[in-house]
């Protein structure tokens, strides 16, 4: 059973975002998988990597839309985003310095923040996209 499951609960209807969604899990179940296999310090900086990366992606995807739709929610909205990325930014760092190992603990605290961000601040802007004809 993979760490983080996707559903039809963390959908928000609209493809694109979805599907870098999809990619975001991904991602963090690599991580945890290849945390449990023990595989070495440069395996798990690259994807942990590319996880910051793709973080840093789906966020601006979704901030523009939101600017383009004048979205009333986007300042907080945007802050959570800048507070997850900075977070991340902070783990890649001390990783990259070996003052950190990726843990349960930090790997958790990433799968927490997608889950609750998806369900609650994402689905919050999805109709409100929907319904400008944004699919
Ligand atoms: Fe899908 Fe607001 O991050």
């Amino acid at each position: 059973m993979p760490f983080i499951e996707w559903s039809q609960d963390l959908s928000v209807n609209i493809d694109e975002i979805d599907d870098q969604h999809r990619k975001l899990v991904d991602l963090i179940n690599l991580l945890y998988d290849s945390m449990k296999e023990g595989k070495g310090k440069d395996e798990l900086g690259k994807i942990l990597n590319d996880l910051a990366d793709n973080t840093v992606h789906h966020f601006e995807t979704e901030e523009k839309l939101l600017q383009k739709y004048d979205y009333p929610e986007y300042a907080s909205h945007k802050k959570e985003h800048d507070d997850l990325a900075r977070q991340v930014s902070i783990i890649k760092a001390q990783y990259e310095k070996g003052n950190t190992t990726i843990s349960i603990e930090m790997l958790g605290f990433l799968k927490s923040w997608l889950n609750n961000h998806i369900l609650t601040s994402d689905k919050k802007y999805s109709t409100f996209l929907i319904v400008r004809g944004v699919v």
